[in-house]
């Protein structure tokens, strides 16, 4: 069966989802970022404060082009993955790829930004951040999820897309 990948905005509810999701399909979930931190041996804040956000992006697309290769998985992507074409492409392979579209601005004042490097400047940017990746998200989802009223709700919404 092929995989089915989680993308959208960092806080939105994709690791959250892809665990509903594993629970009830028995099936095996992965979250990129956590194999980013196994592979390098550092938390992501530590990844990007030594090495940089390219060479984070880098490992970050070798994990997409390895979990091409995979079947049966839930994938949890980082926010910013569908940003390569790449990596679009590559999640595509062997994936349903579905767009967790939430409302940036209640993202971030319910969710907790402490631990993303990339949400450290305020409402503000993070909505216009949101507002730049809109077009590639859009690009790389085969379906777009907008029902937030819990996080079950969306795990359901996606298993009728299946
Ligand atoms: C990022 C999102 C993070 C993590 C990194 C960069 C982004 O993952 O990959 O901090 O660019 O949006 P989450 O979406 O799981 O927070």
């Amino acid at each position: 069966m092929k995989n089915i990948v989680l993308i959208g905005m960092m806080g939105c509810g994709k690791s959250t989802c892809a665990k509903l999701l594993g629970t009830k399909l028995n099936r095996n979930v992965v979250d990129t970022d956590e194999l980013i931190e196994q592979r390098t041996g550092k938390t992501i804040q530590d990844l990007f404060a030594s090495e940089g956000e390219a060479y984070f992006r880098d490992v970050e697309t070798q994990i997409a082009q390895e979990l091409a290769k995979e079947e049966n998985l839930i994938i949890a992507t980082g926010g910013g993955l569908p940003l390569r074409e790449v990596n679009q492409k590559a999640l595509r392979e062997n994936g349903i790829v579905f767009w967790l579209k939430r409302d940036p601005k209640e993202i971030f004042l319910t969710g907790s930004m402490d631990r993303r490097p990339l949400a450290q400047q305020g409402l503000d940017s993070f909505v216009e951040r949101f507002h730049q990746r809109e077009p590639y998200y859009m690009q790389a989802a085969d379906h777009v999820i907008e029902d937030f009223s819990s996080l079950d709700a969306t795990a359901e919404e996606i298993l009728r897309h299946l």
